[in-house]
């Protein structure tokens, strides 16, 4: 079986990862198996720099095929925010419901038809020393002023699937794998992912 590595700390990524990869059959790690490797700053300006880095990082520090996700939330009429700063946009070490709120606050400036917005996923594969290629995708939603459900992570509770009449926070993690940001964005490596695991060596 062929060692994959993805590059996240973050549960909810991971949750969602896992399932996505399971037609594959790679032999999964995480971060959590790498307890002394001090990930990059993600300094980078655009979705795609910073999934390289994260992802050229980690594997050459550690000698593994690794696939790492840099994604977040866009709305253009606030000048692309959250953007690349999703993750830390109330502040460095900003909880998930700290950046909701902070969020809110500025949709709540917004008119009616200008609150929609986007999921960005850009996902980097990288062999130790050699970057096989980075991808991005991107999920259009209307952004709620008030939560709903309680599934998933970050900004899902605030974002509403127009199709489906609910947000990611109440969809199944099964739908929201279907149609997220995070499978197009896989479905775009299919190619090279499938092809790693069919020219593996066959250990019996
Ligand atoms: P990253 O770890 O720098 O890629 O930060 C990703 C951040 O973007 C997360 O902490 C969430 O706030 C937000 N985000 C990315 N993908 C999703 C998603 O699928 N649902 C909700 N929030 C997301």
């Amino acid at each position: 079986m062929i060692k994959l590595l993805i590059a996240t700390r973050n549960g909810g990524k991971l949750r969602e990862y896992k399932d996505l990869l399971s037609k594959y059959k790679f032999d999964i790690y995480t971060l959590k198996d790498f307890p002394n490797y001090v990930e990059p700053l993600e300094d980078q300006d655009s979705f795609e720099k910073n999934a390289l880095k994260k992802a050229q990082h980690a594997a050459d520090s550690l000698n593994i095929l690794t696939l790492a996700d840099d994604s977040g939330l866009v709305v253009p009429a606030l000048n692309g925010q959250p953007g690349v700063f999703s993750r830390r946009f109330a502040g460095l070490d900003a909880t998930d419901a700290e950046n909701r709120f902070k969020l809110k606050g500025l949709l709540k400036t917004l008119q009616e038809g200008e609150r929609n917005g986007f999921f960005a996923c850009s996902i980097a594969l990288c062999l130790p020393h050699r970057c096989l290629k980075v991808v991005l995708a991107q999920c259009e939603g209307e952004l709620l002023l008030e939560e709903r459900g309680t599934h998933g992570f970050g900004y899902d509770s605030l974002f509403l699937k127009y199709d489906y009449n609910k947000t990611f926070g109440e969809l199944d993690q099964q739908i929201k794998n279907r149609i997220s940001h995070r499978k197009k964005a896989l479905d775009k490596l299919d190619p090279i992912l499938s092809n790693l695991i069919e020219s593996a060596p066959c250990v019996t």
